[in-house]
């Protein structure tokens, strides 16, 4: 029936999160109950129901703006007239199913939705259906293709955390986007052209440095060429001759570029490896090509137009800045770029939802380019029609003091340090904790990485992306608040009481799903906590906000240490029902920490 799934595309059967067959019962309740105030499909995009937390109402569900919706139908000559006779009018109305157990109305006009015990045993038993089983849980893909523009950092200088930031929040969007079936390209927007570089050759053939220098070297080489540029009249000249070489395609001058972009691409890959981030290079000097004829066309067009020697694109009236094209001197920015990014992202890959992770300051610069785009017929006003796309922008991470986060000294801070310094206190945090195998060095390394690369990513996708957040070693290797820490010592919790069940009870039938039997309160929670999971992805991907599957993560590890500190599980009458609770958990536990990129340990 529609109610109970849709078809996913290999065949098996995709299952819906509650939320969904809830609001389409409710759906057809009002219609049936108010039939003059609109049809099933009309009342199915008006009703909202929504998980409660709180467990004193005795739950699983709300509907949280029956307000409204009363109010509507109050309004009416006629009607009911008050909300607790329209919701009793609803309730009534309610076709015979198998989901809900209970309907109650709560304060003025809240709908109490309790489901039932066998559903959530019948929903949790289909992630047994197979090793994938949770696969086919995801909901449905938004689009067929999208583009995820993320980390981007610049050639010649430093990754600094702002790209951390943005690495670890688009590889997560990317990773949620891929399970709902979505094909993403991933594109490193790499900062690897403009007038810069023919300054920087300049400067480094005339101190006789060799061109593939490491990076920390080209940073400074690149201040001290940008200091001399600016006070040297005779250098400058020579930097303009070679950015004029190197624009006009210069073997020479092509081959020493390369050499420095190596050299920092060598650094780039060192932290991807780390954090497991895939990724392809794609940089800013790839659409160089196509920004002459990208220019001239607009012109054309009539879309971009000469204003004080500059090519601009009046976007929005007066208030807003007009987008240059191409400066007065005749050259290409990054502006111009970016537009013929995105039109190339839109017809060579056609990518049907383009999304940019960068730091919130870049927002003007978005609005512009997106604001041009639609000026050219490429993208519509609309939100919700495709293509479209979206500016994902961040807050700053600062240090415990309030400011942008620094070493002591007062320096950048390395990425590389950063990384190292959160493997080296988990190191020790182990070692305090008397691991077991703390005296095997490579052992006590790799557990150790995988720990704390998994904190730094969870501290930062757990925030609200676009609230500025203090970077603390300290709290986000906590054992005991919302780390990766916590979830990591609960996964290994869960594997062991698996393990120890198998040894327990070698060839038991633990893997039978009809087995499953809700007999407490604290199971019930667990399994409908785990029911929600399609929700939490979907609303991660819509809303474009890891924090929201960070969310239902440490919600489920919360349920799951409630119901393993109250209910016994091997050894008790309800043994192999409980070892299949601890298992689904397990098995969506898992999706999570695949989504957020984190490796999850077995074993600490
Ligand atoms: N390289 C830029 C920076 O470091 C970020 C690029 C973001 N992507 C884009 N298509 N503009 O600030």
């Amino acid at each position: 029936s529609r109610l109970a799934s849709s078809a996913t595309d290999g065949g098996t059967e995709r299952v819906l999160g509650a939320k969904k067959e809830l609001e389409s019962l409710l759906a057809s309740a009002l219609a049936a109950a108010f039939p003059s105030e609109g049809d099933e499909a009309q009342w199915g995009r008006d009703v909202l129901v929504a998980p409660t937390a709180n467990p004193k109402f005795a739950c699983d569900y709300q509907c949280n703006n029956a307000m409204p919706l009363f109010a509507k139908v109050k309004g009416r000559e006629g009607g009911p007239g008050n909300p607790r006779a329209v919701a009793e009018a609803i309730m009534a109305s309610i076709p015979p199913n198998e989901i809900l157990e209970d309907v109650s109305v709560a304060g003025p006009g809240f709908l109490n939705l309790r489901l039932k015990d066998a559903f959530l045993e019948r929903r949790v038993g289909t992630l047994f259906a197979g090793e994938a089983a949770v696969d086919a849980w995801a909901p449905e893909p938004c689009c067929a293709r999208a583009v995820l523009d993320f980390s981007s950092p610049n050639v010649a200088k430093e990754m600094h955390v702002g790209h951390l930031r943005s690495t670890i929040i688009g590889d997560t969007l990317a990773r949620a986007l891929e399970f709902t079936g979505v094909e993403v390209k991933r594109l490193n927007h790499v900062g690897d052209w403009g007038t810069q570089f023919g300054m920087l050759i300049q400067h480094m053939e005339e101190e006789g440095v060799p061109f593939d220098a490491s990076v920390g070297d080209l940073q400074q080489l690149y201040k001290d060429s940008k200091a001399r540029f600016d006070a040297e009249g005779d250098f400058k000249k020579r930097a303009q001759q070679a950015v004029v070489k190197l624009q006009s395609g210069s073997e020479e001058s092509l081959g020493r570029w390369g050499k420095i972009c190596d050299a920092s691409r060598k650094e780039f890959n060192k932290i991807y490896d780390r954090l497991d981030i895939e990724i392809e290079e794609r940089g800013e000097s790839f659409y160089n090509p196509l920004l002459k004829d990208l220019v001239e066309e607009l012109r054309g067009s009539g879309v971009a137009e000469l204003s004080d020697g500059a090519i601009c694109i009046f976007v929005g009236g007066s208030e807003a800045p007009p987008l240059i094209i191409q400066k007065s001197d005749g050259g290409f920015g990054y502006a111009t770029t970016d537009l013929a990014a995105l039109r190339q992202r839109l017809t060579d890959e056609s990518a049907d939802w383009i999304i940019y992770v960068t730091d919130s300051g870049q927002s003007q610069h978005f609005k512009g380019v997106f604001s041009a785009a639609r000026k050219c017929g490429w993208i519509t006003d609309e939100a919700s029609s495709y293509p479209k796309v979206d500016h994902v922008g961040f807050g700053l991470v600062l240090g415990e003091d309030g400011k942008r986060l620094r070493t002591r000294s007062g320096d950048v801070i390395k990425l590389a340090d950063l990384l190292d310094e959160a493997v080296s206190r988990c190191k020790e945090q182990l070692v305090q904790r008397e691991y077991e195998f703390a005296e095997d060095e490579e052992k006590l390394e790799e557990i150790a990485q995988q720990m704390g690369y998994s904190a730094i990513k969870y501290a930062d996708l757990k925030q609200n992306k676009s609230s500025n957040y203090e970077f603390s070693f300290d709290r986000m290797l906590d054992l005991k608040g919302n780390t990766a820490v916590y979830l990591q010592y609960a996964h290994a919790r869960v594997c062991s009481i698996l393990s120890k069940a198998r040894v327990a009870n070698p060839g038991s039938d633990a893997g039978d799903a009809s087995k499953i039997r809700v007999t407490c309160e604290p199971e019930r929670a667990l399994l409908s906590t785990i029911c929600q999971f399609p929700e939490a992805v979907e609303s991660t991907v819509e809303d474009l906000a890891p924090n929201r599957l960070c969310d239902y993560l440490y919600g489920l590890t919360s349920k799951f240490t409630d119901f393993y500190s109250e209910c016994k599980v091997i050894g008790s009458e309800e043994e192999a029902s409980r070892i299949l609770m601890c298992e689904a958990t397990l098995k969506v536990m898992r999706k999570c920490f695949a989504i957020l990129g984190m490796e999850p340990l077995e074993r600490i």
